[in-house]
């Protein structure tokens, strides 16, 4: 087997000499700072450091020379401002790299034409908001030239705008100089994301917090204002605790025109932050409490995010399609709720949505003949066509991506689609690779390609749904089969059927199919790579995953076919944990739901509309929920939720161990699929599939890693690692890039 692996990107090294604190040496400094940075080389920086240089990350200090520094990285944005009078710099870096996107804030102060202090606010995947390519993207709108000589204004001025605006966080009252337009950029988050041009920034202000030790850096030139500081009250389990922030602010003629934050760590240490997104406040909850809360209430429903996010931006509904969703109130039940009986059953949408996604998937019935199905032709189509007794190199990304996709697509939709379009898994992979884009990012004349991307994907599934609706018997005896060679299985045909019988438009059919495509491969096919890598890179695991898997395969005594039993393969207790590793570490959700009342969550309040958010990736990697002293919870470590049961072997009497599969710590905590109602509805049958690939690979084949490459063949010296770019939306891939 041959693996992909990621190269490694250097940046030129920056050279020159200090000078005294005016605005030449401040600006080499600044240009020396980012070139270390883009070459992880803090080394360079020695001339222009003194000996007793303090170097801290989010307010700690750091060792210089293994910190953020050392990364070397892409930058595709620097701005930075140059204070002479107190002889101190601020930088502003994104790097939108998919595999380690960075928005940096960095302030230096200089004492004797040394820097003194460096300190840095590194935020990344996971921080609140981070979103690099939003950040870039909303800063290159802005303009943020150097102001005119005699426009300039003085830097008490300037000053006084950016302290205003802090005075005001425990002060109502207190006037601060907005501008018109004035937008703030929070992680990736802008308040002005339609260009409507008034005052955004006075959105949401808190009224109660007291910020603590501000440090500026003023640049008159540029007519900007750098506050670093302590603003507590993010981490409500620590409310009096300032946590490190950074603001930049632009100020023209006296008034504000932009603020810029970058405040890290907010939601590892916070049980609750919130934030905003446009208009709309995300109350963003961590810890097993808040989970459980979240996922038990009625009141926080998934339908206002198909409202909002699923229906225009993936099942491509036309306005008048969502807004039948939106009157039905009759909820997902098979009894409608109370007070909405009159509600014709063709008009109760989410209680058929839910019906055809959640019987067809996830009931045993019906999912165990796809399983079965799927074990079939993946026998047969996949496996087959490698020959015994002799070694062939592949590369996993290849193989799962292509063959493995192929097999799991034929399996749920039928052969139909991939043989009316040739070209079908481009198109899939393709729109996959701006599906994250499309759901968060900005509208289409904005961004013209994430839909370019979903129009080519769908216009294939059109194809397909209008010969399945012209060449399919719908009064045959194949309607109610549950495999059949048109439609696959019964869910593909069930969703179809419903949807065109409602006079939804064929594309609204497609994007419903096209959803479940994604939903499907866009989650297990990476989780199963993931799981052939680890699977290869220890002989020792391939061996014992071997030796278990071999119990879950019947041979027939006539013929001698191994077939494999896929319930029994499900509950073995290895194979459980090293998925349960691979979907703790490698999948990365952002659970939404909107709040359809005001309620409260656990204390606090939360307003009717408002948006609560849940990160996986954060509740999965909590290092006091799942590390262990020799395991850290960032590691992976297959055996993580293994117990070892002692029993006596009733034929020998001797004391053996057996292994029990035992999650390392509380469900609460660990939510890839989601949780409570709205669920994955795939979730069983993802398990099967994924259960399915690796267990007939290590039965059949003996496997070795070669070595890691990068997407044009050529070998890489550094491991795969997961691609960010699908951060908040499911299973991270291993990056090819
Ligand atoms: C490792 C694999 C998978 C992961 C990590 C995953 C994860 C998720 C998550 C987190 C949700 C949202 C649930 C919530 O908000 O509580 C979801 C929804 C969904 N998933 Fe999966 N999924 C996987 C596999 C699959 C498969 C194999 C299918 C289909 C065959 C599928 C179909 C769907 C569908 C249709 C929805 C939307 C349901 C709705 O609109 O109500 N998923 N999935």
């Amino acid at each position: 087997m041959k693996f992909r692996g990621i190269l490694l990107v250097g940046a030129a090294l920056a050279s020159g000499a200090a000078a005294a604190c005016n605005r030449t040496f401040l600006v080499d400094a600044t240009d020396k700072y980012v070139a270390a940075q883009a070459e992880g080389k803090p080394a360079t920086l020695t001339a222009i450091t003194a000996d007793n240089l303090n170097y801290t990350e989010s307010d700690k200090t750091v060792d210089i020379t293994t910190g953020v520094l050392a990364q070397p990285m892409k930058i595709d944005h620097n701005r930075s401002i140059h204070d002479t009078t107190l002889c101190a710099t601020f930088t502003e870096l994104i790097v939108t790299d998919p595999a380690k996107p960075y928005v940096i804030a960095t302030r230096m102060v200089f004492t004797n034409d040394k820097a003194s202090l460096i300190e840095t606010i590194a935020t990344k995947p996971g921080d609140w908001a981070f979103n690099a390519t939003g950040y870039l993207h909303w800063n290159s709108l802005e303009n943020w030239d150097p102001i005119p000589a005699d426009k300039r204004d003085t830097r008490a001025v300037i000053q006084a705008a950016g302290d205003a605006y802090f005075n005001r966080f425990d002060n109502a009252s207190y006037a601060v100089p907005f501008g018109t337009p004035c937008a703030r950029l929070e992680g990736g988050a802008y308040t002005d994301p339609r260009g409507a041009g008034g005052n955004t920034c006075s959105l949401g202000l808190p009224s109660t917090i007291v910020v603590t030790n501000r440090r500026y850096v003023v640049d008159e030139e540029m007519g900007a204002v750098s506050i670093f500081l302590g603003f507590p009250g993010l981490d409500r389990s620590v409310p009096q605790e300032p946590m490190p922030d950074s603001h930049l602010f632009r100020v023209e003629g006296g008034k504000i025109r932009y603020i810029h934050t970058v405040s890290a760590k907010a939601l590892e240490r916070s049980p609750v932050v919130r934030f905003w997104m446009g208009t709309t406040p995300v109350y963003l909850f961590g810890g097993p409490k808040h989970y459980q809360a979240i996922f038990a209430s009625r009141d926080l429903t998934y339908n206002g995010i198909m409202l909002q996010i699923g229906f225009p931006k993936l099942w491509r509904m036309t306005r008048e399609e969502i807004q039948r969703f939106a009157n039905d109130k009759s909820g997902h039940k098979e009894t409608p709720l109370p007070g909405t009986e009159h509600v014709p059953p063709q008009q109760r949408y989410w209680a058929t949505k839910y019906h055809v996604l959640y019987d067809f998937l996830s009931r045993k019935h019906h999912i165990k003949p796809i399983v079965d199905e799927f074990a079939r032709q993946f026998s047969r189509d996949v496996v087959e066509k490698f020959p015994l007794g002799q070694w062939t190199t592949l590369s996993i990304d290849e193989l799962t991506r292509r063959d493995f996709t192929r097999c799991a697509i034929t399996t749920l939709f039928g052969p139909k689609i991939l043989e009316l379009n040739p070209d079908f898994l481009d198109a899939f992979w393709y729109f996959d690779s701006y599906a994250s884009v499309l759901v968060y990012g900005f509208p289409r004349w904005m961004y013209p390609q994430p839909f370019r991307a979903s129009d080519r994907f769908l216009d294939r599934i059109e194809k397909y749904v209008e010969a399945g609706l012209k060449d399919f018997d719908w009064n045959g005896p194949d309607v109610d089969a549950q495999w059949e060679p048109h439609f696959g299985t019964r869910i593909t045909r069930e969703l179809t059927k419903w949807l065109t019988d409602a006079g939804f438009q064929r594309k609204s059919v497609a994007g419903a199919l096209g959803t479940l495509v994604f939903g499907q491969n866009s989650n297990t096919i990476p989780v199963v790579s993931w799981m052939l890598m680890e699977l290869n890179k220890d002989p020792q695991l391939l061996s014992a995953v071997r030796a278990e898997v071999a119990d879950a395969f019947v041979t027939d005594p006539l013929t001698g076919a191994r077939t494999l039993d896929t319930q029994k393969v499900a509950a073995l207790p290895l194979l459980q944990s090293l998925f349960t590793e691979i979907l703790r570490l490698r999948v990365s959700m952002v659970i939404m739901r909107v709040a359809d009342r005001p309620m409260t969550i656990n204390g606090v309040d939360v307003p009717r509309g408002a948006l609560v958010h849940a990160y996986s990736r954060i509740a999965q990697t909590d290092e006091a929920t799942w590390g262990s002293p020799e395991h850290p919870a960032d590691q992976f470590w297959p055996e993580r939720h293994i117990k070892y049961v002692e029993e006596r072997d009733p034929e020998t009497g001797t004391l053996r161990k057996r292994r029990e599969f035992a999650m390392a710590a509380s469900p609460a905590c660990f939510f890839p699929f989601g949780g409570g109602v709205p669920m994955c509805p795939g979730r069983h049958f993802a398990k099967n599939e994924i259960f399915t690939m690796v267990a007939i690979l290590v039965d059949r084949f003996e496997m070795e890693f070669v070595r890691w490459t990068n997407p044009d063949g050529s070998p890489s010296d550094r491991p795969a690692e997961s691609d960010q770019r699908f951060s908040g939306i499911g299973s991270l891939p291993p990056t090819v890039t």
